[in-house]
């Protein structure tokens, strides 16, 4: 029998291991922003994140820090970034084409509002429909043969407002689209979108308004 480890224990050594250049116990804070390239660099990616190269790219610490962030959310990965709106525009540039159709919450975040509304329409094409995301029914009449991606965010900023994930989650597989959660207000510690079939939630930094680190995870 598996025994899956408390979230306290997670946030505690999730990402941690002994140190294998010092043999330091926890995990240091490494300094450098580049790093040394293995004797045949030929199969590294140069645009990806799983080689520390540069810290644009990925270092060490945003490494042990995605580690941490995928555990505490259920997730296989996790990105950092340095904003929530950062983490926000990763999630959509990733999912989306130009002409493809968005459903999303009518109370969201500003930044996301204006992303959806004025960014991507007007430079991509990309379309989005702002429905009262609490009513499930609502999301589910708003989808078009062309919608790849339903948006929540759940409890919203500022009303507090509720999405049921699950249910959501449920009508966008359905039509063949993917769901991610902007699960900011409440964090991993009480509320998991991935176990709730999102295929990605996004979190801004549970700790300060100035520490951003934000990060979205795929099951
Ligand atoms: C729900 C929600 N999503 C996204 C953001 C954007 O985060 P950031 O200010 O780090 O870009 C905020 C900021 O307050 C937020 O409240």
């Amino acid at each position: 029998m598996s025994i899956s480890p408390h979230l306290a224990t997670l946030a505690v050594h999730a990402g941690n291991a002994v140190d294998a250049g010092s043999g330091a116990i926890r995990r240091p804070l490494v300094m450098a922003n580049s790093y040394a390239l293995p004797d045949d660099p030929s199969e590294i990616s140069w645009s990806g994140t799983g080689t520390p190269l540069y810290t644009r790219n990925g270092g060490a610490n945003q490494q042990w820090l995605e580690e941490k962030l995928a555990a505490l959310e259920g997730g296989a990965a996790a990105v950092a970034l340095a904003s929530g709106m950062a983490a926000i525009h990763a999630l959509f540039f990733a999912a989306l084409r130009s002409g493809d159709h968005v459903v999303c919450s009518d109370n969201t975040y500003v930044g996301t509002y204006r992303l959806l509304t004025e960014l991507l329409p007007e430079k991509y094409g990309i379309t989005a429909t702002l429905v009262d995301s609490s009513d499930a029914d609502a999301v589910a009449a708003a989808i078009r043969p062309g919608t790849r991606l339903v948006h929540v965010e759940t409890p919203a900023n500022p009303t507090t407002r509720i999405t049921d994930v699950a249910a959501v989650a449920a009508i966008a597989h359905d039509a063949g689209a993917l769901l991610s959660v902007d699960a900011t207000f409440a964090t991993p510690v009480l509320q998991r979108p991935l176990g709730l079939g999102a295929t990605w939630s996004c979190t801004r930094s549970p700790s300060t308004s100035t520490a951003t680190a934000t990060r979205w995870a795929a099951p």
